[in-house]
């Protein structure tokens, strides 16, 4: 199929695939979309199907489909929305017809990844900055330096749960760089296990029950949340000591957000103590798991596909020595394994939104106050975008396929305004990770390399816990 068939799907209504329910003829009603499948939709067969294996669930559920709703116990209708023009629409054109859900303003509060409108723009605008390019390469010393700390302590010829390793890694990576203050290794167990418990909010077990229900999951987040905002405190209080006389100045997060304190720009609420609180914890949330997954699953790539490892292994023995800010550009196959491992194991597999208003999408309609997903997993191995889209090929990423994709079908950092802020500094990092590590190590997959991947669907996608690899050294 060329790529320009491929973007026609949808636009000029000619698409192989559709919605669930009856057409509406010229797509121009409101009516409602008929639940998946039409006939045996109790929500809880749902709710366990895709509590069990919510891939599988959705491949069957969004097989012949780009928009299904789906009963599920808990957050009741869920529309799956499975195209790049529907993201789009969600994320762009149409982004004031949805808004984040409770649950992230339940959870993260004024954070920047829980807030809207005016306050998200005030916030957003502050906090960019620092996660310009430029900024962003001034981290790479110290992302290094934490890399090789850890790595060193790997034993060859022993196992090691890469997930553990690489979640580890990126709280050491995040405190070091943007919190100015580096964790101890084998220490500030308090901190680690606070953040470990951030995703706890959003456990699969916990989210068929209203908010209100105090599950143990629950608990577990707000014990940590709470322990995250007393060390946000602390880091505060220790940034205060000598803030920056210009809030452009700052290199890091807490000095900045200090200087902001300082200098009454945070005055207004937009940044106040409470906000800034906040951030520090919205970060952790939302750059630790995540950045830690896919460098968990670039390894696995790597070390289930040995002609791609070969190429990566000849890339960074070219290196001097450990990679450094120069080096980023100079590492092609690098970069096509970080993007190549984003595409086919997306960590943010679904993009929640809520509809603000009753919504049409072509002649559906989406209620107000209704669950609307984002299917990222789906789009991403949609063959009407990616050949042979269950094969990690990096090399796909070295012809004109950025070109000829169409907007939003590659969208592991989500798109429009509210896109990732944190994605530059994500990259850099899973490439540094990958350079570093990989010069001195393999890391060896033990199991068989045709099984299905160790991959688990949960608020983000993860490593199945104690997925083992065999350290040997290069
Ligand atoms: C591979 C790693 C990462 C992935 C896959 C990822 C993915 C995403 C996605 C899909 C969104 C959009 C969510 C939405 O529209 O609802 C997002 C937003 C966000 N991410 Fe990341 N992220 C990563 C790393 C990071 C890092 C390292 C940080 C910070 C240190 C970070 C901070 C944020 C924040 C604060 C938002 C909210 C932005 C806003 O609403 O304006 N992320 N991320």
């Amino acid at each position: 199929m060329a790529g320009d068939d491929r973007r026609d799907v949808r636009g000029d209504g000619s698409s192989e695939r559709g919605v669930t329910g009856q057409p509406t003829g010229d797509g121009t009603g409101d009516a409602p979309l008929a639940p998946y499948p039409s006939t045996l939709g109790h929500p809880l067969t749902h709710t366990v199907g895709a509590m069990r294996d919510v891939f599988g669930f959705r491949n069957r559920a969004m097989a012949e489909r780009d928009f299904v709703r789906i009963k599920l116990l808990g957050p009741g209708d869920v529309y799956h929305l499975g195209h790049p023009d529907y993201f789009e629409r969600v994320l762009l054109s149409g982004r004031d017809a949805f808004r984040k859900s409770d649950d992230f303003r339940i959870a993260f509060e004024g954070g920047l990844v829980a807030v809207e409108g005016e306050a998200w723009r005030r916030q957003r605008e502050t906090l960019q900055p620092l996660f310009a390019r430029d900024r962003v390469l001034d981290y790479t010393d110290g992302m290094v330096e934490q890399i090789r700390r850890r790595c060193r302590r790997w034993e060859p010829g022993t196992r090691i749960d890469l997930a553990a390793e690489t979640s580890q890694l990126s709280l050491d990576v995040l405190f070091a760089t943007l919190f100015g203050r580096e964790l101890a290794f084998d220490g500030d167990r308090e901190i680690r296990t606070a953040a470990d418990h951030l995703q706890h909010w959003f456990a699969p077990t916990s989210y068929p029950l209203p908010h209100w229900v105090p599950t143990p999951a629950r608990r577990r987040f707000r014990r940590g949340k709470r322990r995250l905002r007393s060390v946000a405190d602390d880091l505060l209080d220790a940034a205060a000591e000598d803030p920056p006389a210009d809030p452009s100045a700052a290199e890091d997060l807490l000095t900045l957000l200090v200087a902001l304190r300082e200098s009454g720009a945070a005055a207004d609420g937009a940044l106040s103590d409470d906000r800034l609180r906040d951030q520090v914890v919205t970060m952790i949330f939302a750059g630790h798991d995540t950045t830690s997954t896919a460098i968990a699953f670039a390894f696995y790539a790597l070390a289930t596909n040995p002609a791609v490892r070969e190429r990566f292994h000849a890339e960074v023995d070219a290196l001097d020595g450990p990679p450094t800010a120069d080096d980023l550009d100079a590492l092609p196959v690098t970069d096509r394994v970080v993007t190549e491992t984003l595409r086919r194991y997306p960590p943010v597999y679904t993009i929640p939104r809520e509809a603000a208003t009753d919504v049409t999408i072509d002649g559906y309609r989406i209620p107000e106050g209704a669950a609307t997903w984002l299917t990222v997993d789906q789009v991403h191995h949609d063959p009407r975008f990616y050949d042979d889209p269950a094969t990690f090929r990096p090399a796909r990423w070295a012809t004109d396929l950025r070109e000829r994709l169409p907007d939003f079908a590659y969208a592991p950092f989500g798109g429009g305004p509210r896109r990732c802020i944190g994605r530059r500094f994500a990259l850099v990092e899973a490439k540094l990770a990958l350079a570093t590590i990989g010069r001195e190590y393999d890391l060896v997959w033990p199991g068989n390399p045709d099984a299905d991947p160790p991959l688990l669907g949960e608020m983000t996608a993860r490593m199945e816990p104690d997925t083992e690899f065999a350290v040997e050294r290069r």
